[in-house]
């Protein structure tokens, strides 16, 4: 696994299991313990933070190699309810720290539920804090704002949706970005698409795996969710290959910098 160094020094997988409707505990075990995934991205609105837990305290993998990821969200709305969150979601994931709380998208109470965050930083109890679906205006006046400077920004990411100009605001001022639906969910048919089964005929990867290299290899976390074991091998088989230069290129060609699920930038 190759790690990323956040703004705050701490390490994070470049690759991460999201866990989006997936609620089998054995695969989350298995994708730790058999695969090799560290880091696990859950969240509030997911539901499954229980079954996690019960999958972190199953798994044969210390604690402190693991990087648990959550989110607060609308029922989080506010300063106290986001304290509450906090300590709930410690709970259920049968944790004393959480690696990185995220706020999981823009809302109003945003700077209040931020701040309870920073909080959480002072007292240990969460190592990391971002924010997610945060367009580049909506990150630049949360900087204005805030103390602690967003480890990571969660924003949908793929070949179709590269997000180079919000990358390049987010890394200027010290955030790293992290790809969710980095296969785009499936949508465009990209596992049938051209240009990625082209690439990965010369490499001898699927189009999935030269979808997440390239993500991969513009310094993006990724986090592709799958139950299947054959496809959670592929997702994190993506370290004995590189892209070159005229590959990336016609990647690029596929974005069409427009979100497949409707968020703005
Ligand atoms: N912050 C946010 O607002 C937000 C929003 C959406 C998602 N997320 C996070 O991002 C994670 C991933 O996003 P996602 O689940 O929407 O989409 P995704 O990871 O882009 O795609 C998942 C889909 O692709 C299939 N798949 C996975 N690996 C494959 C492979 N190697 N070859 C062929 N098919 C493959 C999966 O099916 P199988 O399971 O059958 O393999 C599943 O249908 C989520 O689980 C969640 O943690 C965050």
């Amino acid at each position: 696994m190759e790690y990323l160094k956040l703004n705050n020094g701490i390490k994070i997988p470049m690759i991460g299991l999201g866990i989006y409707n997936l609620n089998d505990e054995d695969v989350i075990v298995k994708a730790i313990d058999d695969i090799g995934y560290r880091l696990i991205d859950t969240a509030r609105m997911y539901g499954n933070e229980k079954i996690l837990g019960r999958a972190i305290k199953r798994c044969k993998v210390p604690r402190e190699e693991l990087f648990i990821t959550t989110k607060v969200y609308s029922p989080d709305r506010g300063y106290e309810k986001t304290k509450f969150a906090i300590e709930d979601s410690l709970k259920n994931l049968g944790l004393d720290y959480i690696d990185l709380m995220l706020i999981h998208e823009p809302y109003k109470e945003g700077l209040e539920m931020y701040k309870a965050l920073e909080e959480a930083v002072q007292e240990g109890k969460v190592k990391s804090i971002g924010i997610s679906n945060y367009n580049r205006k909506q990150y630049l006046d949360l900087l204005k704002h805030c103390n602690i400077v967003p480890a990571v920004n969660q924003v949908e990411a793929h070949v179709f949706y590269g997000r180079e100009e919000l990358q390049k605001t987010l890394e200027g001022s010290g955030t790293a970005i992290e790809a969710w639906s980095p296969l785009a969910a499936g949508k465009n048919d990209i596992f049938n698409n051209k240009i990625l089964l082209e690439i990965g005929r010369k490499y001898n990867k699927t189009s999935a795996q030269i979808a997440l290299k390239y993500l991969l290899s513009r310094n993006m976390i990724i986090i592709p969710k799958s139950e299947n074991t054959k496809r959670l091998k592929q997702n994190i088989d993506l370290f004995d290959f590189e892209l070159t230069k005229e590959d990336m290129e016609k990647i690029k060609t596929l974005d069409n910098k427009k979100s497949l699920f409707g968020w703005y930038d």
